[in-house]
């Protein structure tokens, strides 16, 4: 597919057929996001793949309220259960306090507060686009979603993660059904134009140079 069109066509996808996701093509996906930018090339970004039905469902009873009525499971839950992949993106502060304290960059001291944006969460955000971008790629479906802050612990206890590495949210990937599931917010609000978003020259300045279809 041209990369334009994975550009276009990607979207969030919230259910998905009952089809497994062939091995091969979760290793490229797997792969190219591995191959993401990373700050002073740290690649701190790690990702917990769980491609088998009991990871999976040991992933959704860790991350949902288990006192909650079964019967009143929402439609979006429901849908993304329908996922036989869950890609966790997990970051590491302290693997880029680490980096930038070698000699090359020399942060001895690895104070947070040199980092007025979080670079290790910036890469992880690099890393889950390209796991979403080759979905589409491939003709699947994905969809990038938060782990809510209550449910980390679980999460952390489920799977063994180390207290040091921060599950960014989490990717379903599957293939797309025709039936897309739980609208997301495209569907309650305009997708803003390019051209309001791009400011070319200074602020306010007319965004494209050119219309693009
Ligand atoms: C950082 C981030 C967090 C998101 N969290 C959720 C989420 O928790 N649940 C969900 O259904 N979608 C989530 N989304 C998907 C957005 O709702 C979606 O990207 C946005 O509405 C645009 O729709 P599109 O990606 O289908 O074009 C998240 C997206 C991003 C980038």
């Amino acid at each position: 597919m041209e990369f334009r069109e994975v550009v276009r066509r990607r979207r969030m996808v919230r259910r998905y057929a009952d089809r497994p996701v062939d091995p091969t093509v979760l290793d490229r996906a797997l792969d190219h996001a591995t191959r993401g930018p990373s700050a002073g090339f740290t690649q701190g970004v790690e990702l917990l793949v769980l491609d088998e039905p009991a990871a999976v469902a040991r992933f959704w009873d860790a991350t949902t309220d288990p006192t909650a009525d079964p019967g009143s499971e929402s439609g979006w839950l429901a849908g993304m259960r329908t996922a036989p992949v869950v890609v966790v993106p997990l970051t590491s502060r302290e693997a880029y306090l680490d980096r930038y304290a070698e000699p090359d960059k020399g942060w001895t001291d690895r104070d947070p507060a040199r980092w007025p944006v979080p670079y290790w969460y910036v890469d992880a955000g690099m890393a889950a686009l390209l796991l979403l971008q080759t979905a589409v790629d491939e003709g699947l479906g994905g969809c990038l979603f938060g782990i809510p802050p209550e449910r980390v612990g679980a999460f952390r206890t489920a799977f063994g993660v180390p207290a040091d590495r921060l599950p960014v949210g989490a990717v379903t990937l599957g293939h797309r059904v025709e039936d897309p599931g739980a609208a997301g917010s495209p569907s309650r609000r305009p997708r803003r134009p390019a051209a309001e978003l791009v400011h070319r020259g200074r602020w306010g300045g007319f965004g494209l140079g050119s219309e693009i279809s």
